[in-house]
């Protein structure tokens, strides 16, 4: 049997993915493989003939999650034989979650990992020439770097800038699966950016586990500021984002270069994870409460209306109730936009997993604590919005009301707004008649 284009034409393929945005992207990459390969995809996971799961570990639940999902369809396997099963993404580039679905989860086909996605056309291939379970992890990445994908929709992209991390925050699993830290070339990703301008994308958003460390372990001389500065000035590029940013790397540089760039959105992502020294110190962040809070304030001295949006983890092993109530504190000082909130997890193979946990209920009770300071703020800082008109790039159809789209303003907050779907895609004036604590509702102007 020939495995080419016509044998895969009319068969379908459907990706679940989870964590993160490079996975996201990840998930892009490998959605124009397949479709390369002659698949259409399907929303509709159990009919199609490859179902993917692109795996995160982050946390517990995310693996349990992923269990879960893979071991609902042994039934479904065991009916259609026929259909290729395969799980990938930062999971598997870890040899103890690699192992479980080897051993436990026999349905499995392929498995592969971040680093060799490349490789899954080849992968599918030998799986039905051999009619056997295909295991392939490489642990380098291919020499091309500039790749082609398929956007979720046509106005908005992700761009990969670098991959891995260097940092070893303690708690954190990322060094381990996705490796050392690499920046790709300026010249290949402005030649990307352009292109996707070319083709009429109106936002661009740069992907990096810690954006600012752009060009600090290469043979290349670039800084991400410098980087920044040079997409911004692709002409027809009407918003430029960029995640994440670690604090202790925030230069003045950067603040100045998003200051002058009226297209870069006035949004940053800032994770704190603690607002404690010592616990900051045990985490390995390399920046105090102090310098936290001078770049928060020397962000919005720049730049007046920025929203900053954090990431805060609770409950981490050496976190006592006073460093709690510094977390508090920090929250009540900063007041942040909005925040992504977790409770830790052990993640075996980090430094952190050596450590005793703390008691479950104290977590969640802190975890409450902490979220009963958080949306108050969130709340007051959205009703400044109200009475004003901001842009908005409407992405969607409403989830709740089909009159509705849905879409954000360059501060990075959800607007809802009743409008006729032939807006999406588009940056429109809204203004905003009322709110929530997450979202904002307006009327077209
Ligand atoms: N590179 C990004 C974050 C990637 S992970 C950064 O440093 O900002 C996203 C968030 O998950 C982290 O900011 C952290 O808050 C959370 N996280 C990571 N490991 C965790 C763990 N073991 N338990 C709970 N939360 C964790
Ligand atoms: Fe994890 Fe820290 Fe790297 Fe972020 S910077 S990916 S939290 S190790
Ligand atoms: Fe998860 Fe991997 Fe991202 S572990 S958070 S998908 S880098």
């Amino acid at each position: 049997m020939e495995y080419n284009k016509e044998y895969f034409k009319g068969k379908t393929y459907n990706i679940t993915t989870f964590g993160c945005q490079m996975n996201e992207h990840d998930s892009e990459r490998i959605s124009y493989l397949l479709e390369e390969m002659g698949y259409t995809k399907t929303s509709d996971r159990d009919s199609a003939d490859f179902i993917l799961f692109n795996t995160c570990l982050v946390r517990e639940n995310a693996e349990l999650r992923l269990f879960g999902q893979v071991g609902s369809l042994k039934q479904l396997k065991r009916k259609h034989p026929d259909k290729i099963l395969s799980v990938s993404g930062c999971m598997m580039q870890t040899t103890k979650a690699r192992h479980i679905i080897e051993e436990k989860y026999p349905e499995v086909d392929i498995v592969f990992g971040t680093k060799n996605i490349d490789l899954l056309p080849e992968l599918i291939r030998r799986h039905l020439e051999k009619n056997e379970r295909v295991i392939d992890i490489s642990t380098m990445y291919p020499k091309e770097d500039f790749v082609e994908y398929n956007n979720s929709n046509n106005f908005q992209a992700y761009v990969n800038i670098m991959r891995g991390c260097n940092n070893f925050c303690s708690y954190c699993i990322v060094p381990y699966s996705r490796g050392r830290e690499e920046s790709r070339r300026p010249y290949a990703i402005i030649e990307e950016v352009e292109n996707l301008v070319n083709n009429g994308y109106k936002e661009i958003t740069l992907l990096g586990q810690n954006v600012n460390s752009y060009g600090n372990t290469t043979d290349f001389s670039a800084t991400f500021p410098q980087l920044l500065d040079r997409i911004a000035k692709i002409d027809g590029l009407s918003r430029l984002r960029f995640t994440t940013s670690h604090p202790k790397d925030l230069s003045d540089e950067l603040i100045e270069v998003m200051k002058n760039n009226d297209n870069i959105c006035n949004y940053f992502h800032l994770p704190l994870q603690s607002g404690s020294d010592k616990v900051l110190k045990d985490m390995n962040r390399h920046y105090d409460r102090q310098k936290y809070m001078e770049k928060v304030a020397k962000l919005r001295k720049a730049i007046p209306n920025i929203a900053i949006s954090t990431d805060i983890i609770v409950g981490y092993p050496t976190e006592t109730e006073e460093d709690f109530k510094e977390t508090l504190d920090l929250c009540d000082k900063v007041k942040f936009d909005s925040a992504y909130t977790f409770i830790y997890s052990k993640r075996p193979g980090t430094k952190a997993a050596k450590l005793e946990t703390i008691d479950k209920d104290i977590i969640q009770d802190r975890f409450d604590r902490l979220l009963d300071h958080l949306y108050p703020v969130f709340f007051e800082k959205n009703k400044e919005y109200v009475g004003k008109t901001v842009k908005v790039l409407f992405e969607s159809v409403s989830k709740n009301n089909d009159e509705f789209l849905s879409g954000r303003t360059d501060t990075f907050k959800l607007v809802h707004a009743k409008a006729d779907e032939s807006l999406i895609g588009k940056i429109v004036d809204v203004k905003i008649t009322g709110n929530t604590s997450f979202t904002l509702e307006g009327e077209l102007v």
